[in-house]
């Protein structure tokens, strides 16, 4: 028992979602460290970073010119790889407390549509964080890992992880992925499409982050009840002056509409190229959600209309993948029957 606990101590091993949003980072035998937007800010001249997370995202849209705010990740890939580096790397240290470390085995959820390079440079930025062995987990296994599904056994089941970059739709049957699809379609083309809605429609300018609260707080895929408002600051294009714009519920709900209508069409291509003995599964068990898109109000509704199949939201979304990295990180047996690299 002490001698675990002792073992447990020197344990630096970690889980990461690196996700185009969010990065998430379990530590072997204590969970979820860290939970922060997977944004950096750095200095244009000297590349030397100001700050990272959630202080980084407090500071979107409004650095001067010589700092930048970068999201190293889009669509969920790295798109900078020097800023994606610094992140894990900060992360990293993050997770253990800032104490020195013995390098740590790391396991890192990836989309399921990476590419071999892209593969290669999440494992580099990783080892050039310090990381001694990564492995690499497509992420819709490890949303299904997290969310509890029984993959193992010859069963069909169906997840949706919905992120900020991308929508993962896979079947998943003995440890295995009977059919994937990945679309550059989740909350981030939602939040673009606000923009741009806002700016035609009221000729008013407002910033990422005001796009991505309307979307929290009044977006929804369906109408439920009546419709809500947002008061939202920005800029008048016109006069230039700033001021504040009242957008409802039922205008946002039809500016997401086509993002929306994508993913629920990525959704039915798969429920059609399932093998029909794990599509009469599907049909027993449904469709599970994960990932910060699934939050979206009324997003199972209407996948539920669509599909006539039994749709659920997984309890955590925004932490399924990472639980699920985490499980493996727990079981090294199940972690070496799926990794992908
Ligand atoms: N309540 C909510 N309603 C709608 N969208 C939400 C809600 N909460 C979070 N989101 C959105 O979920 C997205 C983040 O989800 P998540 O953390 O699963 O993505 P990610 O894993 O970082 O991205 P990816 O998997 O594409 O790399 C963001 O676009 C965020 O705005
Ligand atoms: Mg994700």
């Amino acid at each position: 028992m002490i001698f675990s606990r002792l073992l447990g101590l020197f344990s630096n091993d970690l889980a990461i979602d690196l996700g185009t949003a969010n990065t998430l980072v379990y530590a072997k035998g204590k969970g979820i460290v860290c939970n922060e937007p997977s944004v950096v800010v750095m200095r244009m001249d000297t590349k030397k970073v100001v700050a990272v997370g959630a202080e980084a995202k407090r500071m979107l849209g409004k650095t001067p010119a010589n700092i930048m705010t970068i999201r190293p990740m889009k669509d969920g890939v790295i798109a900078d790889f020097n800023a994606a580096g610094e992140m894990l790397k900060y992360f990293i240290k993050k997770a253990h407390n800032r104490k020195s470390f013995v390098s740590p085995r790391v396991i890192i959820g990836v989309p399921s549509a990476i590419t071999l390079v892209e593969q290669r440079a999440v494992k580099e930025a990783a080892e050039a964080s310090g990381a001694r062995e990564v492995y690499l987990i497509e992420e819709t296994m490890a949303a299904a890992v997290g969310v509890g599904l029984p993959i193992d056994e010859p069963y069909g089941n169906m997840i949706v992880d919905i992120g900020g970059g991308t929508t993962d739709v896979a079947v998943i049957s003995m440890d295995g992925i009977v059919y994937s699809k990945a679309v550059k379609v989740g909350g981030d083309t939602m939040d673009e499409k606000i923009i741009a809605y806002v700016k035609e429609k009221y000729s008013f300018l407002i910033g990422d982050r005001t796009s991505e609260q309307i979307k929290i707080e009044i977006g929804s895929a369906f109408k439920i009840d009546e419709a809500r408002t947002y008061d939202a600051n920005g800029r008048d294009l016109i006069s230039g002056i700033p001021k504040s714009v009242t957008i409802n519920e039922d205008e946002i709900r039809e500016t997401l509409a086509e993002p929306i209508a994508i993913i629920v069409s990525t959704i039915k291509t798969a429920l059609e190229n399932t093998p029909p003995e794990l599509a009469s599964d599907i049909v027993d068990n449904g469709i599970v959600l994960a990932g910060g898109g699934a939050l979206l109000r009324g997003i199972d509704a209407l996948i539920r209309q669509e599909t006539r199949l039994p749709v659920v939201v997984t309890d955590n979304p925004l932490t399924a993948v990472v639980m699920g990295v985490g499980k493996m990180l727990e079981d090294l047996a199940l972690l070496k029957r799926i990794a992908v690299g």
